[in-house]
C-alpha cells in the first residue's frame, strides 16, 4: 500500500511537470522568437519529451505494483482510452518539435526566429488540440480509479 502510495506522488510529479511544459510551450510560442525566448522553448520542448517518457515508466510501475492487478486495468477499455489520449498526445507534440530544429536555420543575425503566418498558425491549433486532449486523461483516470470500466 506505501509503495502504491509512492508510484502514485510520483506519477502526479512527474504529470504536473508535464503539464507545466505544455503550458509554457503554449506561452512561449510565438510569431516572432527572439534568441532568449526561442532557446527556452526548445528546453521546454526538450523537457516535454523527457517528462513524457517518465511519466510513461511512472504510470506502467503504477500498474504493475498496483494492489489491482494490471489485469485489472489492462482488461479496461477506460484504460484504454487513456492510452489512445496519451498516444494522440504524443503523436501531436512531435511536428511542433520538428518544426522548432527546422526553424532554428531561419535564424536573423541577432538570434530572432521569424515564424511564417501559415506554419505558425498550424503549430498553435497542434497546440491548443494538445492542451484539449490532454484534459481528457486525467477524467480517464478518475474514472478508472473508481472502478468504472
Ligand atoms: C503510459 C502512460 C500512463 C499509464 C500507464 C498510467 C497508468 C496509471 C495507473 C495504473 C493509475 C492508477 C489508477 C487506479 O488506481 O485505478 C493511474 C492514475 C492516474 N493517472 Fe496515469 N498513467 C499514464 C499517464 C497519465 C497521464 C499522461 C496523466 C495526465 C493527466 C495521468 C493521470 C493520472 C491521474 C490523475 C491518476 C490518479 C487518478 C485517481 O486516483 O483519481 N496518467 N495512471
Amino acid at each position: 500500500m506505501l509503495l502504491d502510495a509512492i508510484l502514485a506522488w510520483v506519477h502526479f510529479v512527474l504529470i504536473f511537470g508535464l503539464v507545466g511544459c505544455l503550458f509554457a510551450e503554449v506561452f512561449f510560442y510565438r510569431d516572432v522568437l527572439p534568441a532568449a525566448t526561442f532557446a527556452r522553448l526548445r528546453q521546454v520542448d526538450a523537457a516535454y519529451g523527457m517528462l513524457a517518457g517518465a511519466v510513461v515508466f511512472s504510470g506502467i510501475a503504477r500498474m504493475v505494483w498496483s494492489p489491482k492487478t494490471a489485469a485489472y486495468f489492462l482488461h479496461n477499455p477506460i484504460f484504454w482510452t487513456k492510452m489512445s489520449l496519451f498516444v494522440a498526445v504524443a503523436l501531436l507534440s512531435i511536428p511542433p518539435t520538428i518544426h522548432y530544429v527546422r526553424i532554428r536555420s531561419t535564424a536573423q543575425p541577432d538570434g530572432t526566429v521569424r515564424v511564417e503566418r501559415s506554419a505558425y498558425v498550424k503549430m498553435r491549433a497542434l497546440l491548443t488540440v494538445q492542451v484539449v486532449l490532454f484534459a481528457f486523461i486525467p477524467l480517464c483516470a478518475a474514472l478508472m480509479a473508481r472502478g468504472f470500466r
